[in-house]
């Protein structure tokens, strides 16, 4: 990427307007922790509600100090171990930190993105950016350049186009509860990463394994959404009408107008040209990364519905089972 990118981007975030950046995990669009004019922007694009907070992304490890007043020690050894990378910690806010960032939490949510365009901008501004997933509320978030411009075109004066996202799926979120490390979201570090390093953890997003398997609808969420609001059921859905389902059997005799999202193979009994693996060779992280943009492109066909296999309940199979249960709207069967 040219320097005048950087240059151009650095101008427009000193001057009250929003960016749209690439990290590893999803784009974002990116504002002046400082401007509350750019902040009011990103609400208004996205059409999110004030009551979501935004994560603050920075450059340099050090730059996480200022903005909190500590850093309880297991999330210190998370931060030593996972960034700059997809893990948010929450952590009790600094003055610093405006209420309208934390939509009026004293917490604030914070990352250190991996890539390297983005590093170099973050590096390059006297300020930390918020950025949340640059895509309305409640939609697919964008893993490539091009979907950030299909959802806003020239409501946003720049791109920063880093190529297609190498992880795909939002950050992790953690924080502490009661000198626990609690996951708020999964995402690409996994339970199984964070609990060999800190021990025992909480699983805040654990509502999700209280959905009845007979197709009714999930648990009321209210309680999660409080600790992080991002929990909302209704979540990362496409158009089309999207169900996680475990057994495709029952759809063998029932797949007309539907595409069947698989992980690793086809089902010789549906029809083959409508379904879409995304890791022939059984590799999650390669899954994840894939996921997002084939959302994206199913959901552009008229299929009438979108039939996602769940996933191995392990590693990052969990953030993929996380957010297709979310994209159905919690319904699986
Ligand atoms: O990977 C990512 O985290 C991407 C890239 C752009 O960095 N960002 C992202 O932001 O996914 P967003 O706004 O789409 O999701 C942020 C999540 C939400 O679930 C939000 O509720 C939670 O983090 N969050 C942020 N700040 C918080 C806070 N102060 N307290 C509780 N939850 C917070
Ligand atoms: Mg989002």
């Amino acid at each position: 990427m040219a320097p005048s990118q950087i240059e151009l981007a650095v101008e427009l975030l000193s001057t009250n307007e929003v960016v749209c950046i690439p990290t590893e995990t999803v784009y974002g669009l990116a504002a002046s922790l400082y401007s509350e004019k750019a902040i009011d922007k990103i609400y208004a694009l996205k059409g999110r509600p004030r009551t979501n907070p935004l994560i603050v992304h920075i450059g340099r490890k050090e730059d996480l100090a200022p903005l909190c007043i500590e850093v309880p020690a297991p999330l210190q050894r998370l931060i030593d171990r996972f960034w700059p990378g997809p893990l948010t910690v929450l952590v009790e806010k600094s003055d610093s930190v405006p209420y309208t960032v934390t939509a009026g939490s004293s917490r604030v949510g914070v990352r250190m993105p991996n890539h390297p365009l983005t590093l170099g901008l973050l590096r390059a501004l006297p300020f930390p950016l918020v950025a949340p997933s640059a895509n309305p509320y409640n939609a697919i978030s964008p893993t490539t350049a091009k979907h950030v411009q299909d959802y806003f075109g020239t409501q946003i004066p720049l791109i920063l186009d880093g190529g297609p996202c190498q992880q795909g799926l939002e950050s992790t979120v953690v924080g502490i509860e009661n000198g626990k490390v609690a996951i708020y979201r999964q995402g690409m570090i996994t339970t199984e990463q964070i609990r060999e390093l800190v021990g025992d953890v909480i699983e805040a997003s654990a509502e999700l394994k209280l959905v009845n398997k007979d197709n009714s609808t999930n648990v009321p969420d209210t309680e999660k959404a409080q600790a992080s609001p991002g929990m909302t059921l209704k979540h990362y859905a496409p158009k089309t009408p999207t169900l996680l389902c475990e057994h495709l059997e029952k759809f063998y005799a029932d797949a007309e107008g539907k595409a069947f999202l698989l992980f690793q193979k086809k089902h010789p009994a549906l029809p083959l040209a409508h379904q879409y693996v995304l890791s022939e060779s059984g590799d999650l992280a390669e899954a994840a990364a894939r996921l997002y943009q084939c959302l994206h492109e199913l959901d552009s066909r008229s299929y009438r519905q979108i039939i996602c296999e769940k996933f191995p309940d392990i590693g990052i199979g969990r953030a993929i089972n996380d957010r297709l249960l979310r994209a159905g709207g919690g319904i699986i069967s």
